[in-house]
């Protein structure tokens, strides 16, 4: 059903939907957003006229701002070898020549800055997903914050040492220099799904015993710091956004509450919008349903604009 009729059918009043919106220095035509989606297909994280339609189409069609599926930052942060990448400088003129047809609609364009963590080198969705081991062709080492695999059939994971955590930093901060060089209006850092900065604030995947893992604080270390690294390049006046999964729906795991600090910590940084999607980090049961994502008990359970359900 499209999104504009489930809107309807279940009387939810978005009045503001068609009306413009400031960001910092940036106007937003209308609250409509793509939301990020994964193509496979790029080759060594090379956009490709594939992008450039699927993108584009979107401008044309009125979004607001249209996001690229999650862009990685290293080779090895890519979830498949059809990952889209913004590792090299290479990989900048394409991006800047689909912003430029995005940016000639009325659209923002903006990416999302991505690190897949323990999730990476898979194979294509219809290739069967399944992890390429590290020593097969289109294969590599993933690393994450401990050597837990996401699937205990899967190969382990290198668990990062400090140097590891330094390059993830750099990486992200490099890559927000290309995206700006690659005339982007927005960045939303990619800390949901079970991907990389995910699974460090999540206690289900994090066990390490330093400054990164164990305590609340130490858990949600890399997210801030990736924020931190990415703003050291990406100017102040500029939306920044980021995305994080606000629960893993697995006892033990990250809470709904859990993210309630992490996101005044960034909006007292100057994010400007904490994009809350949910899940990734495990093989969680989820009781799918329209409007699943509001209708958790507890005190954040209902926004008191949304109708009773
Ligand atoms: C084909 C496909 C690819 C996706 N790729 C990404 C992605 O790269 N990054 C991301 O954060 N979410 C990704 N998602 C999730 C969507 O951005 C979106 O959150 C999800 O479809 C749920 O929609 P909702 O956020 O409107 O509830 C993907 C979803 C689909 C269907």
């Amino acid at each position: 059903m499209p999104l504009l009729s489930i809107f309807a059918s279940k009387n939810i009043n978005m009045p503001n939907l068609f009306s413009p919106l400031k960001i910092k220095n940036t106007e937003f035509r209308n609250r409509i957003v793509v939301s990020p989606m994964c193509e496979y297909s790029s080759d060594d994280g090379f956009a490709t006229n594939w992008h450039l339609v699927h993108l584009g189409s979107r401008a044309v069609g009125g979004a607001a701002l249209v996001l690229t599926e999650a862009i990685a930052v290293s080779p090895e942060g890519r979830i498949s070898y059809g990952d889209t990448g913004i590792y090299k400088d290479a990989h900048i003129d394409k991006l800047k020549e689909i912003n430029e047809f995005i940016q000639s609609q009325g659209a923002l364009s903006g990416t999302q800055l991505a690190h897949a963590g323990r999730k990476a080198s898979h194979e294509l969705p219809w290739n069967g997903n399944a992890q390429i081991p590290s020593n097969q062709p289109n294969g590599w080492k993933a690393v994450a914050p401990s050597a837990i695999p996401f699937d205990a059939k899967e190969e382990a994971p290198l668990a990062l040492d400090k140097a590891g955590i330094e390059k993830v930093k750099a990486d992200f901060k490099a890559a927000a220099a290309r995206t700006l060089a690659a005339g982007f209006d927005v960045i939303e850092i990619h800390a949901a799904h079970g991907y990389l900065i995910h699974e460090f604030y999540s206690p289900l995947s994090n066990q390490r015993t330093d400054e990164y893992g164990g305590s609340f604080d130490n858990r949600i270390r890399l997210l801030l710091e990736v924020v931190e690294s990415v703003q050291q390049v990406w100017p102040a006046d500029k939306p920044l956004f980021v995305r994080i999964s606000s629960t893993d729906w697995t006892e033990g795991g990250w809470t709904i509450d859990d993210s309630v600090a992490p996101a005044a910590i960034l909006k007292d940084k100057g994010v400007d919008l904490v994009d809350c999607s949910s899940a990734g980090n495990v093989l969680a049961k989820i009781p799918l349903k329209p409007g699943y994502r509001w209708s958790l008990p507890g005190p954040l359970a209902k926004p008191a604009s949304l109708p009773a359900r």
